[in-house]
C-alpha cells in the first residue's frame, strides 16, 4: 500500500512504502522522515560526532524492537563496556539486564579482552581482532536469541583494527552482507570528527544501505542537535535537518520543524 503525507509541515510528500516491510524503530518522530520506518534485513550508518547520541539512537531501535515490536535484539559492543551500557539507558527507563535474562537481547562484549580486561560477559569476542571471530559470535547471539535486530557500535572501532580504508570497507561489507543474511536489520554507528562529515573513513556509508546523521552543533554559548536521513537506497525521505533532543525517556525527533544551519 502507498501512502503519502499530504502536506506534512516539513513541505515534502513522503512516500510511506510498503508498510510490511518497514521495521519501526519507534523512536518518537523518526519513522516520520525516512518513510515508515527502516527497510528490513538492511543495514544502516548512524554517523555523528561525540556525544551526538548515537549509541542512545541506536539502543532506543533496539529496545523498542524487544518491547513494542516483538523483535529480539543484539549489540555488539566493540568499544563501551556492555556493564557501562546497562548503566547508561537504565536513566531512561530501558532495562537492559532483565531482557537479557528473558533472552530476548545478546550483548556481545568486543572490547574487554582486546585491551586486556578480563570480562564476566556471556557473550565475548575474546580473540585478537577478526571478522570472522565477530561474525561467528553474531551467528551465536542470533540464534540463542532469534534476533531480528542488530547493533554494531561502533563501526569505527572496528574500522581502527583494520586500519586499511580498502581493507576497512570489504570487512563491513563482509559484515553487513552477514547481517543481512541472519536476517537482521541493523545499525552500526560511526563517529566523525567534524560537521557534514558523513562516515570516518569515507567508506562505511558506501556498504550500508542508508545513512542517518545525527549532529551535535554549538552556536554562540549553546549546543543543539540535529539530525538528517542522509542517504536511504529504496526509499524516499525528508531531506531536511531536524531537531531533536535526548529526554528522561531517550530521543525524540521533531518532524515538523527545521533546523537552519549557517
Ligand atoms: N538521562 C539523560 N537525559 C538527557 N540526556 C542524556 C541522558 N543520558 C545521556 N544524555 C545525553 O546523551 C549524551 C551521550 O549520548 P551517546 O552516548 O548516545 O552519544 P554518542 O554519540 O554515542 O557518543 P560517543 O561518540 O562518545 O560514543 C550525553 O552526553 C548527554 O548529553
Ligand atoms: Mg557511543
Amino acid at each position: 500500500m502507498i501512502d503519502n503525507i499530504p502536506g506534512n509541515s516539513f513541505g515534502e510528500n513522503i512516500s510511506m512504502g510498503d508498510e510490511a516491510n518497514r521495521v519501526k524503530t519507534g523512536i518518537e518522530g523518526f519513522d516520520d522522515i525516512c518513510g515508515g520506518g527502516m527497510l528490513r534485513d538492511r543495514t544502516y550508518l548512524v554517523s555523528g560526532n561525540s556525544g551526538a547520541g548515537k549509541t542512545n539512537f541506536a539502543i532506543q531501535f533496539i529496545y523498542n524492537g524487544i518491547v513494542k515490536y516483538n523483535e529480539n535484539g543484539l549489540i555488539v559492543a566493540t568499544e563501551e563496556k556492555p556493564e557501562h551500557i546497562r548503566e547508561n539507558v537504565a536513566t531512561f527507563g530501558w532495562d537492559l539486564e532483565a531482557l537479557e535474562d528473558e533472552g530476548k537481547l545478546a550483548i556481545i562484549d568486543a572490547s574487554s579482552t582486546k585491551i586486556g580486561i578480563p570480562s564476566q560477559e556471556k557473550f565475548v569476542d575474546v580473540r585478537p581482532f577478526d571478522m570472522r571471530s565477530m561474525i561467528d559470535q553474531i551467528i551465536t547471539a542470533q540464534e540463542e536469541t532469534n534476533a531480528k535486530r542488530a547493533l554494531i557500535d561502533s563501526s569505527t572501532a572496528l574500522g581502527f583494527q583494520i586500519q586499511d580504508p580498502p581493507k576497512i570497507r570489504v570487512e563491513l561489507l563482509k559484515l553487513s552482507a552477514t547481517l543481512e543474511i541472519l536476517g537482521l536489520t541493523s545499525m552500526m554507528t560511526c563517529e566523525t570528527l567534524y560537521e557534514n562529515e558523513v562516515s570516518r573513513f569515507g567508506v562505511e556509508n558506501f556498504v550500508t544501505e542508508g545513512t542517518i546523521m545525527l549532529n551535535y552543533h554549538r552556536q554562540d554559548n549553546v549546543r543543539s542537535r540535529s539530525i538528517e536521513v542522509y542517504k536511504m537506497r529504496g526509499s524516499d525521505h525528508s531531506k531536511k535537518l531536524h531537531p531533536y533532543d535526548i529526554t528522561s525517556e531517550g530521543i525524540v525527533i521533531h518532524p515538523n520543524e527545521e533546523v537552519y544551519m549557517l
